[in-house]
């Protein structure tokens, strides 16, 4: 065993290396022999006295049960909740303090599903003990990345350069797909063939970025122009949740000419994968094709199981275990998303009609969107003043309070409603702090939902601007900032996602 995983928070399968990858590999292919040979029980003792919890806000059979047994293989324990009905969260209780009482139940590692994206990211950085993602919203779900992988390496005896995978199914709003294209990364000569419904295909950005670092990416008009050029072709279930609108009945038309079916495999030598669980309605498996040899999607479960006991011993099969002690790191309550700007001076703008002496001046809100923010922060009745305006020639509204510091919850209402406002602080009648504040454009972000209080944290991916938390990139639009503020706020942004220190 090594030291690679030891206490490793486990959430972006872009975190892996090829080296990463492949003795994971070499490690659940070490737990499948165990099996194949009669010796499940020989690590029994492994991870005695461990205990692992599942937090799963959304739905799971495979991914929680193949912890538990990859756990209870080893000789440790599992306890946690499937589902939110029951727990505290019913309550409205965050993320952060879910985690927090879950390290307090002196667990050894967290397993956990959110709906949000970052939603993991920020679990491991409220965690003293390792986090593994379960998947997070639309976004990643790396052990089954590294599960699917570890499935085609037992299939093609330890070879992974030079694969052709197809790709079917819904590709645009799974997580599978996405965290396993940026596992093929790693690997040489890869061909990606996908064939899909334009909504369902891959996403640009997914393809852009295969395309740069060289996989070849073919979109063919027909499952069966796929099933002739690749060896393994994945499938995945529409995610019907993550498609409002969108009926069930509709897609029953739609997916008979990409479901797979034993014509669309008939005379090729191809793998049927797919993350499962198969949706038995649209039956993007047709149930035949279950008994055909093309099926190599209950095997790829099992791998899942190696995989995971793999994973598990890797990470805690070591003396020793972090001790909590009730405090938080002063870094969860504060984001790196203020963009400072030059004040121009030391006295206020004119445009600030009845200058203030002591509050905030919130500027650049878009046209439109005054009645919205001002209705939001609801400023008058909470005892502060008040002023909205609109000076003809200038395109964007502002709001005048003597409210001075506004609350991080207030800061995000108002980005919500207009992205990036300027927020002028005034202090003795001039404008002490001036930034801009930003807040990650990803709908879906955990950073978005005001009642999680999750700071928005941003760092430079080679001068790229990415959200800490979902990752996705974040372009800065506000026309008033100047190149060399942008500079200098870059510059000064982590250029890695650092680990949160808690003391041991
Ligand atoms: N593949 C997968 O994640 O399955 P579950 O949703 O059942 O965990």
């Amino acid at each position: 065993m090594s030291e690679t995983f030891r206490d490793r928070d486990i959430i972006s399968i872009t975190d892996f290396s090829r080296a990463e990858i492949l003795d994971l590999c070499a490690a659940g292919r070490r737990m499948e022999e165990l099996e194949k040979s009669g010796r499940r029980n020989s690590l029994r003792d492994a991870l005695k006295h461990r205990t692992l919890s599942y937090m799963f806000y959304e739905p799971s059979t495979r991914t929680r049960t193949s912890f538990n047994t990859g756990m209870r293989e080893l000789g440790g324990r599992y306890d946690g909740f499937s589902g939110t009905e029951g727990t505290s969260v019913m309550k409205n209780e965050t993320v952060r303090d879910t985690v927090t009482m879950m390290c307090a139940n002196h667990n050894d590692v967290l397993v956990m599903r959110h709906p949000l994206d970052g939603s993991l990211q920020w679990a491991a950085d409220v965690a003293n003990i390792p986090v593994i993602n379960g998947g997070d919203g639309r976004n990643e779900h790396p052990t089954q990345a590294l599960l699917d992988v570890l499935t085609i390496y037992s299939l093609r005896e330890g070879r992974l350069d030079g694969l052709r995978m197809g790709f079917g199914g819904d590709l645009s709003h799974g997580r599978t797909v996405r965290s396993l294209s940026l596992a093929l990364l790693h690997f040489d000569n890869i061909t990606v063939h996908w064939a899909a419904e334009d909504f369902l295909g891959m996403p640009p950005d997914l393809v852009d970025l295969l395309t740069k670092r060289g996989v070849k990416v073919v979109r063919d008009d027909t499952v069966r122009d796929v099933m002739r050029q690749v060896g393994f072709y994945y499938v995945t279930m529409p995610q019907l949740e993550r498609m409002p609108g969108v009926k069930q009945r509709d897609f029953l038309a739609m997916m008979k000419q990409y479901r797979i079916d034993l014509e669309k495999i008939e005379g090729f030598d191809v793998r049927v994968l797919h993350p499962l669980p198969v949706n038995s309605e649209i039956a993007e498996i047709d149930y035949r094709v279950y008994f055909t040899p093309a099926q190599a999607f209950f095997s790829q479960a099992e791998h899942g199981i190696f995989l995971r006991k793999a994973l598990l011993h890797e990470m805690l099969g070591h003396e020793g275990y972090h001790r909590y002690d009730g405090r938080l790191p002063n870094e969860l309550g504060t984001g790196n998303n203020r963009l400072p700007r030059e004040k121009r001076g030391t006295s206020q703008s004119g445009m600030f009609i009845d200058k203030i002496h002591d509050g905030t001046v919130i500027d650049h809100l878009h046209p439109g969107s005054l009645r919205a923010v001002s209705d939001s922060l609801d400023l008058e009745n909470r005892g502060y003043s008040c002023t909205t305006a609109t000076i003809t020639e200038k395109p964007n509204p502002f709001i005048k309070t003597n409210l001075r510091a506004l609350a991080e919850r207030d800061l995000k209402r108002i980005a919500l409603l207009s992205p990036e406002p300027t927020i002028n602080i005034v202090l003795n009648g001039r404008i002490a702090e001036k930034f801009v504040y930003l807040l990650c454009a990803n709908a879906n972000c955990i950073t978005r939902t005001i009642n999680e209080d999750v700071p928005p944290r941003f760092y430079s991916d080679e001068g790229r601007i990415r959200c800490r938390y979902c990752r996705r990139p974040y372009v800065v639009a506000h026309r008033k900032v100047t190149p060399q503020e942008l500079r200098a706020y870059v510059a000064e942004l982590p250029t890695v996602i650092e680990t949160v220190g808690y003391p041991d």
